[in-house]
């Protein structure tokens, strides 16, 4: 009489066949910064948006049934990896107070966070374009205060911290995607590239001097495939396109950022070896996905957003998903591009499972220290 109960205990955590009756992955807590990859209601919290439309449906349709400050139909890889520890979701930080504990973790990212901080963007004129000033730094001092209520001594501390499991990211999208959408030049980017990832590894090597060990730190999607990159930089010739449909340029740009990231953690493994710093290959997850769509489900497509205004790929900046004009389809689970910019729920699942089975953590997830006694 077993089989039925397992059976519907893994549907209902949505990683089917990866998750049994118990967890997979034994953190104690975890801890996320980021951005709206990860956001799970800071930034709805922060108020920074008088009417922001991800306060209501279609934002949520799929998994919570209403709104959560989720930029999606539903869960992200962070609430994946979350059920697959056996862990409630994580609370937005700005929550906690409002009888949310944080017992189990806590989600400091915020939508439209950058690596970088605000400074960096208004010395070049594009202070404005922020959606918000809570980048990786300030989510930082965000940490650091409720690490006091946590843990007092550095003993208690270490001990705790041993169990939990740290998301750095992914972060750094933005610092690229704002300039890139008010016509930031390539090679001007390109240049951006090293402080973004130095901002990503001084955070990482914080967050190890205040006792975290086990370290997940993500690289960038292949932003040439997202439904906002192929409306706004599109381009008449057609060889700027891979076989996928994809703008080559801009996924090239996100392999030069991962393949510095990957480098610069590679150093941070030297100087730390006590602690495991996992890279994330967000890009590697997706990719699976632009290129093979059908074997994923995604039947309407991967590059199309569900939710938006018109156009051919579906997004259209005067009337994005959410706005007057705009409409949702009606069978999320089939596309992989959400509102343009974000991924639909059943995407996000795609690139959870491929970092707790493998091959996209290395190392993977699941032979961390904490999840080495399990099959
Ligand atoms: C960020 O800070 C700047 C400078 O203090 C301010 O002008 C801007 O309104 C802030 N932006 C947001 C989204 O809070
Ligand atoms: C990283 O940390 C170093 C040393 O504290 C500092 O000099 C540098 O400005 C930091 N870089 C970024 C991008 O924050
Ligand atoms: C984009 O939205 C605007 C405002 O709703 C609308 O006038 C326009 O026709 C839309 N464009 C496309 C390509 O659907």
């Amino acid at each position: 009489m077993k089989r039925p109960i397992i059976l519907l205990l893994s549907l209902a955590f949505g990683l089917q066949g990866i998750v049994c009756s118990s967890p997979l992955l034994h953190y104690d807590s975890i801890f996320n910064f980021g951005d709206s990859l990860s956001d799970t209601g800071n930034f709805l919290l922060s108020g920074a948006l008088a009417f922001p439309v991800i306060a209501q449906l279609p934002y949520g349709e799929t998994f919570f049934g209403h709104a959560t400050g989720r930029c999606s139909d539903g869960r992200l890889v962070v609430d994946f990896i979350a059920e697959a520890s056996g862990l409630p979701y994580l609370p937005p930080y700005l929550a906690l107070g409002k009888g949310k504990s944080f017992q189990h973790g806590v989600n400091f990212a915020v939508a439209g966070a950058t690596a970088l901080d605000p400074e960096f963007f208004i010395q070049r004129k594009l202070g404005k374009v922020l959606w918000t000033n809570d980048s990786l730094s300030t989510q930082l001092g965000w940490f650091k205060k409720l690490k006091s209520s946590i843990c007092t001594s550095k003993q208690e501390c270490d001990k705790y911290f041993k169990k939990s499991l740290f998301l750095v990211g992914e972060i750094g999208g933005n610092d690229y995607n704002y300039p890139f959408f008010v016509g930031g030049s390539l090679n001007q980017l390109r240049a951006a590239v090293p402080l973004v990832v130095e901002a990503i590894t001084n955070a990482t090597s914080m967050l190890i001097e205040e006792g975290a060990v086990e370290l997940m730190v993500p690289g960038n999607l292949p932003i040439g495939c997202s439904a906002v990159y192929l409306t706004l930089l599109r381009s008449q010739n057609k060889a700027d396109y891979d076989q996928n449909g994809c703008l080559k340029a801009y996924n090239a740009f996100s392999k030069y950022h991962n393949n510095q990231l990957k480098l610069a953690l590679e150093k941070l493994r030297q100087k730390y070896p006590h602690a495991r710093i996992m890279y994330a290959d967000y890009y590697g997850a997706a990719k699976r996905f632009y290129h093979a769509p059908q074997h994923y489900g995604f039947s309407a497509g991967t590059k199309t957003a569900c939710c938006g205004g018109g156009g051919p790929y579906n997004f259209n900046n005067s009337a994005r998903c959410g706005h007057i004009g705009s409409k949702a389809c009606s069978n999320p689970s089939t596309y992989a591009n959400w509102d343009g910019i974000h991924l639909t729920e059943a995407a996000y699942r795609h690139i959870a499972l491929g970092l707790v089975n493998g091959p996209f953590s290395r190392p993977p997830l699941r032979t961390s220290l904490l999840g080495q006694s399990i099959v």
